[in-house]
């Protein structure tokens, strides 16, 4: 697929990945209509951007309001959705709030669904695609990430089941699964894990580069890493013998994850 010239829509623009995605998609020459909540940021990454004819639409996709502004934003030509936004409060399931775990499912899957039923006229008149950012935990359910889990094999789901309801139109539907990455979304304490874990953390441009590969397949699910992607293969059949890993995991997550609640309050 080749997006130069093509108008896309990128949620979560200011954040890490957003970030190095706004430059990688530039660079190709698409043009951008850039969201997230904070104006003075979109202003900033405008002003550094390659090329010509990005906007910027400061909107809280979690709000009907912020969604209408989105779609308001998109009236002329729409050719792909980044569903890229999203939140993760680290921590066990006891320590979290009641908006947390709402918040959580709301940005990280009602938003990507409502946002792409809303903008599904445009993308299907200029057979356009959407890309649904999820996450390796999307495919392995992991402790301290509960709510954020579920809510990521909730937009994998939807993906997956919207792309065999789209097989008949010129619509494609993709799906891409990061692994940790360094990006503010990772507060200490799970920088820390991952480093005792052993877990690979990537840089928000190998991410992009990623997610700029895939869209150049224009179809399917893309995963980086090849230890994670055989956990998720083995999750998917051998879900005891994840289970068990996990249990080895487990005192170190929960200590983590303790320490960092008890340092928030
Ligand atoms: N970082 C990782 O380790 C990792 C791993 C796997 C998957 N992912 C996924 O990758 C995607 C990007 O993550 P990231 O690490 O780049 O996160 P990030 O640095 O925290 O950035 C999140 C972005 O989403 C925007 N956002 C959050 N809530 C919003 C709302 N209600 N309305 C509009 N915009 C909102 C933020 O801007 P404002 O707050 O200014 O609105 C920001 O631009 C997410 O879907 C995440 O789940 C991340």
């Amino acid at each position: 697929m080749n997006i130069s010239g093509k108008s896309l829509l990128l949620t979560g623009a200011t954040g890490g990945i957003g970030t190095a995605l706004a430059h990688r998609l530039a660079g190709e020459g698409a043009r951008l209509i850039l969201v997230s909540r904070n104006q003075y940021s979109l202003d900033n990454l405008l002003a550094r951007l390659p090329g010509e004819g990005h906007t910027v639409v400061s909107a809280d996709i979690g709000t009907f309001e912020g969604r209408q502004k989105i779609v308001s934003a998109c009236q002329g030509q729409l050719d792909g959705l980044i569903n890229n936004a999203g939140i993760n409060s680290f921590g066990m399931l006891e320590t979290l709030d009641e908006s947390q775990l709402h918040q959580m499912f709301e940005i990280n899957a009602m938003a990507p669904i409502l946002l792409i039923r809303d903008l599904l006229y445009p993308l299907t008149k200029s057979a356009g695609f959407v890309v649904n950012v999820g996450s390796g935990f999307g495919s392995i359910g992991f402790p301290g990430y509960c709510a954020y889990s579920a809510s990521k094999f909730a937009l994998r789901g939807f993906t997956e089941a919207l792309r065999r309801e789209l097989a008949d139109t010129a619509v494609s539907v993709l799906y891409f699964a990061p692994r940790a990455t360094d990006t503010a979304m990772n507060p200490p304490e799970v920088v820390e894990l991952n480093k005792e874990l052993g877990n690979t953390t990537d840089s928000p441009k190998r991410v992009a580069d990623e997610l700029l590969a895939l869209l150049k397949k224009g179809k399917g699910n893309r995963a980086i890493g090849l230890p994670e992607r055989f956990f998720a293969r083995l999750n998917a059949l051998f879900p005891s013998l994840v289970d068990g890993a996990l249990a080895k995991q487990l005192p170190a997550i929960r200590r983590r994850a303790l320490a960092g609640t008890e340092q928030r309050t």
